[in-house]
């Protein structure tokens, strides 16, 4: 299966690691829009926007899938880019979804959803949750991590201040925490340490690309073991682009 990846920018490459490293994807071609990131403070028309452009640029090329690694994009503009593309579109929101039900959470678990202020304020995951029983349930949006992590800057006196900022006032201390944003596996560590309380009930992080991996097996059960080509693109500084992807794609 041939297939292509789309983000604002670099966050995707979290999502391409686990479908690299799986080997059952002939062809990966990754599209991060760098020149117009972030995506999470614009509004749904113009993110809709932006997810037509980018089916436009995946028509180009002979995929059969394209994954959006944006929980931005997936949150607004799905319906409407699977009406112009000539292949299957799925977002990261319903894998999202999945992977709390298969992590074991049951309906008192305390989730907490981390997002783009776009995300968040659709209110998506959040519905979705709360449609299949979960109740206790906060969210908040900490789109400031996006612009940090492009910086390549993934520990540190910004991060740690960006992070108590987000994190000092929450009601509750959180069991499960969607990463519903594709950059912020790169700082995962950092929030798992934010949150880890020694002695505590577990702590769950869920990741996009892990997800979606786990949703692609079962929806193509007749995917095969093949060579994994990749190729980038990106609408600005494409260089930049692929150092940190053979950087983060490395280890
Ligand atoms: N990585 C994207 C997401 O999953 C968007 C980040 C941004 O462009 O604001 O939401």
């Amino acid at each position: 299966m041939r297939i292509g990846v789309f983000d604002s920018g670099i966050g995707g490459l979290t999502v391409v690691k686990p479908l690299l490293k799986s080997k059952l994807f002939e062809k990966i071609i990754y599209f991060g829009d760098t020149a117009r990131v972030p995506y999470g403070i614009k509004d749904k028309n113009v993110i809709i926007r932006y997810g037509l452009e980018a089916v436009q640029f995946f028509n180009n090329f002979d995929i059969d899938l394209l994954v959006v690694a944006c929980n931005t994009v997936s949150a607004f503009a799905i319906p409407q880019m699977k009406l112009q593309a000539n292949f299957e579109i799925v977002g990261v929101v319903e894998p999202g979804i999945l992977a709390i039900q298969n992590s074991g959470a049951d309906f008192n678990s305390e989730i907490l959803i981390l997002g783009t202020r776009a995300t968040i304020s659709s209110n998506i995951y959040q519905q979705k949750l709360m449609e299949i029983g979960y109740s206790n349930i906060q969210a908040i949006a900490t789109g400031l991590f996006v612009p940090i992590v492009e910086e390549d800057i993934f520990h540190g006196k910004i991060l740690d201040a960006t992070k108590e900022f987000y994190f000092n006032n929450l009601q509750k201390h959180p069991q499960y925490i969607i990463l519903g944003c594709t950059h912020f596996p790169l700082i995962a560590d950092e929030i798992y340490k934010f949150f880890y309380r020694k002695n505590e009930k577990k702590l769950n992080l869920i990741h996009s690309g892990d997800a979606i991996l786990e949703y692609l097996i079962e929806k193509y059960p007749n995917l095969k073991p093949s060579k994994s080509e990749i190729e980038f693109f990106a609408s600005e500084n494409p260089q930049n682009l692929k150092n940190i992807a053979l950087k983060w794609l490395q280890n």
